[in-house]
C-alpha cells in the first residue's frame, strides 16, 4: 500500500476531515511566554576584524535565542538552522582527553520542553525561505516530531532523514542492532531555498539504469511512459497522434510539446506503436538524494580527522546540508555547537555562522578548530594528539577561519567562569592567524 498510487478523490477527502493533535505533559508552557524569555546579557570579548562578522558565544542558548529576537541582523534573517541538541540519553559526555564536556541528564516531558522553547524562538530567527535540520537519536526523535508539526506545521514537514551513523555493532541485547539516528527536516514555508544534491553515477548504476544507445549519436539513454497517473479533462487527457493515453492515466505534455519532443528525435516508438521518453544520461546531473545517508559515518577510523570532543557530527554530513539548504553569504546557525562542526564548514562554504554553546569546553574546542582544524582520531587514541598542550607553532595551514568573528560571553552565574587568561589565549591565537591573511 505504502508505494501505491491514491487516487485524487480519496486524497481530497482525507484532507478536508483532518483532525489536528497535540502533545500534551506537565509544564508545557504557552508560545506567547516562551517570546517573553528574559535575554542574555552578552558581553564581546575577541574580535576579529573582518567581513564578514561570525559570531561565537559561550551562552545558554535559551536566553541567547531570546536576545536575537530584538536583533534585526538576525531576527528573520537566519537561513539554515542545524542542531544536534543532547539526545536525552541520561548520560554526561566527556572528550577524548577525558575532560567534561556537557550533561545529557534531561528526559521525558523535561527534555520535551526543554527543546520545545528553543524550537519555538528558532523558528522566529529563520528567514521565509528557511530551513531547520534537528538531529537527534530514535529516543525522543518521533516525539519531537509531533512538536515540530505544532510548532512549524505538519505543511511543512520535508523529511524525516534516516542516517547510519556507525558500523555493525555486536548486540547482546534480544533485539536489532542500531545504526541509525534520524534528522527532522522542516522549513518555514513552502518557498524555500533548495539546491537539490545528486549523488553521481557509478559505471555500475548507469548501465543498469541507462540501457539504450541511440544509433545516430551515440548517446546513453533509458526509456520513460509520457503519460502519468489521473485522469485529465484538457489537452492532455485527449489523444495524441490518435493514441489515448491509458485508462486512468493522461498524457505528461501537451499534444504540442509531445510533437516538439518527437520532432527532435526524443520520443521512441516501440514496434507495437507506443510512445516512450528518451531520458539522456548525459543530460543527468546525478541520482537525487534520497533520505537514507549512509555515506556520513561520524569518525570510525584511525585517519579520520576529528577535534575530540564528543558526539562530534560528520563534516561531509552537515556539508550536505548546508549546499542543500543555503546559499552563499546566507546565515547558518547552531544553537547546540559542541565542536563546532556547524561553524568551521559554514565558513569552508562561505556562510556566515552563528555558533552557540554553554560548555566551556565547547568553545574552547570550537575556538582551537577555527585556528587549526581537526586531527587525526589516530592521534588521540594513541596520545599523541596536541589538542590539549600549547603549540609549538601556531601557522596552521589547517587554519579554518578566513573572515571576521566576535566572541561572546554571557554574563551569568550559572555558566563557569573563564579567567582571563584564558581569553587572553584565545585572543591572541585567533588574531595570531587572522593577521596572516
Ligand atoms: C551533541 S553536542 C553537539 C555536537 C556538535 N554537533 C558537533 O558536531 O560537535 C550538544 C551540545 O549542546 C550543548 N548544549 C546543551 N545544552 C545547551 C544549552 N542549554 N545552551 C547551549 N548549549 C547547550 C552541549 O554543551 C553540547 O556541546
Amino acid at each position: 500500500m505504502a508505494t501505491g498510487i491514491p487516487s485524487r478523490n480519496s486524497r481530497k477527502s482525507q484532507k478536508q476531515n483532518v483532525i489536528p493533535f497535540r502533545l500534551e505533559y506537565e509544564g508545557k508552557i504557552p508560545i506567547e511566554d516562551i517570546l517573553k524569555i528574559p535575554v542574555a546579557k552578552l558581553h564581546r570579548i575577541i574580535s576579529i576584524d573582518q567581513h564578514p562578522r561570525n559570531r561565537l558565544i559561550y551562552g545558554e542558548n535559551l536566553r541567547v535565542l531570546s536576545s536575537f529576537l530584538n536583533d534585526d541582523t538576525i531576527a528573520g534573517k537566519v537561513s539554515l538552522i542545524y542542531i544536534d541538541p543532547p539526545y536525552a540519553t541520561g548520560s554526561s559526555f566527556e572528550s577524548r582527553q577525558r575532560d567534561h564536556a556537557y550533561h545529557d541528564l534531561m528526559e521525558g516531558a523535561e527534555y520535551l520542553e526543554f527543546l520545545r522553547q528553543r524550537l519555538v524562538l528558532l523558528r522566529e530567527l529563520l528567514s521565509d525561505e528557511g530551513s531547520i535540520y534537528i538531529h537527534l537519536d530514535d529516543k525522543m526523535a518521533c516525539a519531537v516530531k509531533i512538536i515540530m508539526d505544532e510548532i512549524f506545521g505538519s505543511k511543512n514537514f520535508r523529511n524525516l532523514i534516516t542516517r547510519k551513523k556507525c558500523n555493525p555493532k555486536n548486540y547482546t541485547r534480544k533485539q536489532y542492532g542500531n545504526t541509525a539516528d534520524y534528522i527532522l527536516f522542516y522549513t518555514k514555508t513552502d518557498n524555500y531555498i533548495w539546491n537539490q544534491p545528486f549523488n553521481p553515477w557509478t559505471e555500475t548504476t548507469a548501465k543498469k539504469e541507462y540501457q539504450y544507445v541511440e544509433k545516430e549519436t551515440g548517446r546513453v539513454y533509458k526509456k520513460v511512459p509520457v503519460h502519468a497517473p489521473g485522469v485529465r479533462k484538457g489537452a492532455t487527457g485527449q489523444p495524441w497522434r490518435g493514441i489515448l493515453p491509458p485508462p486512468g492515466k493522461h498524457w505528461q505534455y501537451t499534444p504540442e510539446t509531445l510533437d516538439e519532443m518527437d520532432a527532435r528525435g526524443e520520443i521512441y516508438w516501440s514496434p507495437t506503436g507506443n510512445p516512450r521518453r528518451k531520458v539522456y544520461l548525459d543530460n543527468s546531473q546525478g541520482i537525487s538524494v534520497q533520505d537514507i545517508w549512509l555515506d556520513f559515518k561520524d569518525a570510525h577510523n584511525q585517519n579520520i580527522k576529528i577535534t575530540g570532543y564528543p558526539t562530534e557530527k560528520n563534516p561531509d554530513m552537515i556539508k550536505r546540508i548546508i549546499l542543500a539548504s543555503s546559499n552563499e553569504g546566507d546565515i547558518v546557525l547552531d544553537a547546540f555547537a559542541g565542536s563546532g562542526t556547524t561553524a568551521a564548514v559554514a565558513e569552508e562554504l562561505g556562510r556566515k555562522w552563528i555558533a552557540i554553546d554553554n560548555s566551556q569546553l565547547a568553545i574552547a574546542t570550537i575556538v582551537q578548530r577555527l585556528v587549526k582544524g581537526t586531527e587525526a582520531m589516530g592521534d588521540f587514541i594513541n596520545g599523541n594528539s596536541s589538542a590539549k598542550h600549547e603549540q609549538k607553532c601556531l601557522i596552521g595551514i589547517n587554519r579554518i577561519l578566513r573572515s571576521g568573528l566576535d566572541l561572546y560571553i554571557e554574563e551569568t552565574p550559572e555558566l563557569d567562569f573563564i579567567s582571563d587568561n584564558v581569553i587572553h589565549d584565545w585572543d591572541s591565537k585567533l588574531n595570531f592567524q587572522a593577521n596572516l591573511v
